[in-house]
């Protein structure tokens, strides 16, 4: 990879910027400055800018336990969750499938366009568990309405999807589809209504109990080679 691209990569700075800063001298390979924004920096190098030593890694991997209150987009809004991530990765990054405002919980998000259609395409069918909580008790009755398949207010119909009753107002759901609002959708049509909506799992990936509200960290290599193997 060029040298500005690298640094315009691991920086989010524009590629006329990341010329500028190279042709300055402010970029060292190897503990050398380094003028020529041609320059062919390997894998192996070590690149710093202004001194701090640059992340050069392809790809990026992160899990937000997303609180209440933020979108998933990737404007650079207010109320955007990357406003919970260092600016260095605000341009990079975009999330895995979208949560609700008003959702909380596990929320993926990559520079990784494959990883995210892995993820996130019907025809890989990765599962997407939460935890609700609903207005009214739900029967026994209801839930087996909801697992064999249900057919929305539009007329959709859902896939058959497996439901853990927790107590007579909060139960688990595992889907492995992802229509808008589902959930809410889905409990709607047996005359319900979702008060919290919490994601616990994407595939084979719980959300990190240490994890707080707004908090984040990355994926372990394990963790994204258990979600997307690489063939
Ligand atoms: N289903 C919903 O209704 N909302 C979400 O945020 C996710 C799934």
């Amino acid at each position: 990879m060029r040298l500005d691209a690298a640094l315009a990569m691991a920086t989010g700075m524009g590629r006329k910027e990341s010329r500028l800063a190279v042709n300055k001298g402010q970029v060292c390979v190897d503990g050398t400055v380094v003028r020529k924004a041609d320059y062919a920096v390997k894998s192996t190098d070590t690149v710093t800018y202004r001194g701090a030593v640059l992340d050069l890694r392809e790809h990026l991997y992160f899990m937000l336990c997303k609180p209440e209150g933020t979108v998933s987009t990737t404007e650079d809004t207010e109320e955007s969750v990357l406003r919970l991530f260092p600016e260095k990765y605000r341009k990079r990054l975009f999330c895995v499938g979208r949560l609700d405002k008003d959702t909380t919980g596990l929320l993926l998000l990559t520079d990784d366009g494959e990883f995210d259609h892995r993820l996130m395409s019907p025809k890989h069918h990765a599962e997407k568990e939460y935890l609700v909580s609903l207005a009214r008790k739900i029967s026994s009755e209801e839930i087996a309405r909801l697992e064999g398949g249900i057919t929305l207010e539009n007329g959709e119909k859902t896939q058959p999807c497996h439901i853990e009753k927790q107590t007579d107002t909060v139960c688990k759901i595992v889907l492995c589809e992802g229509k808008y609002h589902q959930v809410k959708r889905m409990f709607a049509a047996v005359s319900n209504r979702v008060t919290a909506l919490r994601r616990i799992r994407i595939g084979s990936l719980p959300l990190d109990p240490t994890l707080a509200d707004g908090q984040w960290r990355e994926l372990t290599e394990e963790e994204v080679s258990l979600l997307f193997p690489k063939k």
